[in-house]
């Protein structure tokens, strides 16, 4: 199967020298890439800054900011049978970019944000995608519940949550541990394991889940 795999954070400029972001490592997305490959799927990354060798059987698109990430992703979804949005992308942009660099005055300063496009949101409304959507919900409190909100609002197929209430959980960890959320309200728990290991699980879980839903699609064309 064609997987697309967004990781990683992005960078939203504020001026040439400054950028908003945040602590994604990206080594969930890398992971689910590396994953895909071994069990023989092909695999186009699209990736935010990370410090990390790409796998290198993957497609790889780099990108900075979420619009970059919003583009990549658009051009390329509908020749893929399964799109992971794995990426934190920001959720808020400065308002305006600024040519040279702020300089300090020493006084109170703000600075205006806007919402970024979301990604995962634009895909959901394409109401006759011929692909699996894969979001992540990445919470601090009321973990389940609130993946549970995203998968219906954004609307996915399925949604996979992540506790980064401490400060060894999933973000730049090595480890994680997961709940998966399918939109038929069933859902699967992975403990506590290597992100390695859990990505082997999400794939097989993935493509078992696009086998069974193709599959109906072509009886009920039959
Ligand atoms: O709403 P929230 O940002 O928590 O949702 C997380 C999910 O949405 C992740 O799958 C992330 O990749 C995706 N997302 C996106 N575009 C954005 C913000 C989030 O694709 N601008």
């Amino acid at each position: 199967m064609r997987f697309l795999i967004t990781a990683g954070p992005t960078r939203e400029p504020i001026d040439p020298v400054r950028y908003i972001s945040n602590r994604s490592s990206g080594k969930m997305g890398y992971a689910i890439a590396e994953a895909a490959l071994a069990q023989e799927h092909d695999v186009m990354l699209i990736s935010g800054p990370v410090n990390l060798e790409p796998p290198h059987k993957a497609k790889l698109i780099s990108v900075l900011n979420s619009e970059e990430m919003f583009e990549a992703v658009h051009r390329h979804a509908n020749q893929c049978d399964i799109c992971i949005l794995c990426a934190a992308v920001a959720d808020y942009k400065p308002a305006n970019v600024s040519p040279t660099k702020i300089k300090k005055c020493g006084e109170k300063f703000s600075l205006e944000l806007i919402p970024t496009r979301d990604i995962l949101d634009s895909l959901g409304r394409q109401l006759d995608r011929q692909f699996v959507l894969v979001g992540f919900a990445a919470e601090t409190d009321h973990v389940e519940e609130n993946a549970a909100k995203k998968l219906r609002a954004k609307n996915c197929d399925i949604m996979i949550a992540n506790d980064v209430s401490s400060p060894n959980s999933a973000m730049e960890s090595d480890v994680n541990e997961v709940t998966i959320l399918f939109r038929n309200g069933e859902k699967k728990k992975i403990s506590r394991a290597p992100k390695k290991i859990i990505a082997r699980d999400l794939v097989k879980i993935f493509s078992n889940f696009a086998t069974k839903m193709f599959d109906k699609k072509n009886v009920m064309i039959n």
